[in-house]
């Protein structure tokens, strides 16, 4: 018996790439003599990451930072449940949060004070996707590569229990 989900491609590798394509080019706009720090948000940011760094060609340093899901809830504290820490240095850096998918925006919300209490000269925001019917808090997003529907989404970096961030394209779940 074949317990597998039905997935349904929602952007080809080909639309991710232009997406990706795009993105660089407004970044690299905006960045290209500052020497940014891009932040990417394990796990699902990481083959968005090795993608979007390959299309910027200025000097720039990557770092990753792990959240524990919804580990914010001490946000008012200012204590954030962190699964893997930063190794760089914020204080003064032009920073750029890389991040897979927005979705409540509680984990993006919750980084994003995280960083700006450590100082940065300045801090945004990159989203391959944004889920934006699922918001529970405010956030801007300063690149965006896709608006997507309220699915759930698998693949270039996106799991369903682990899985599927291997598949090349961006799916969507089919809905039972
Ligand atoms: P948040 O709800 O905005 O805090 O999203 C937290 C995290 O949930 C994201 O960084 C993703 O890792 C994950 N997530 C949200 N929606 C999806 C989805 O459709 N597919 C896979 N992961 C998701
Ligand atoms: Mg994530």
């Amino acid at each position: 018996m074949d317990s597998r989900p039905k997935l349904n491609i929602l952007f080809s590798r080909d639309e991710i790439e232009a997406a990706v394509r795009r993105l660089a080019t407004e970044i690299g706009r905006d960045y290209h003599d500052r020497f940014p720090l891009l932040i990417g948000i394990l796990r699902g940011s990481f083959v968005f990451m090795a993608d979007l760094i390959r299309q910027l060609d200025f000097p720039l340093e990557v770092d990753f930072i792990g959240a524990a899901s919804y580990g914010c809830s001490t946000r008012s504290s200012g204590q954030v449940k962190l699964s893997h820490r930063l190794q760089s240095e914020v204080r003064g850096r032009e920073v750029l949060l890389v991040e897979d998918i927005v979705d409540t925006g509680l984990t993006t919300a919750c980084l994003l004070d995280y960083l700006r209490r450590k100082k940065p000269a300045s801090l945004k925001l990159c989203a391959l996707t944004d889920k934006p019917s699922r918001r529970k808090v405010p956030i801007t997003i300063d690149y965006l590569g896709f608006t997507v529907p309220d699915r759930f989404l698998v693949g270039y970096g996106l799991d369903l229990g682990q899985k599927f961030r291997n598949l090349p394209d961006i799916c969507a779940l089919e809905e039972a």
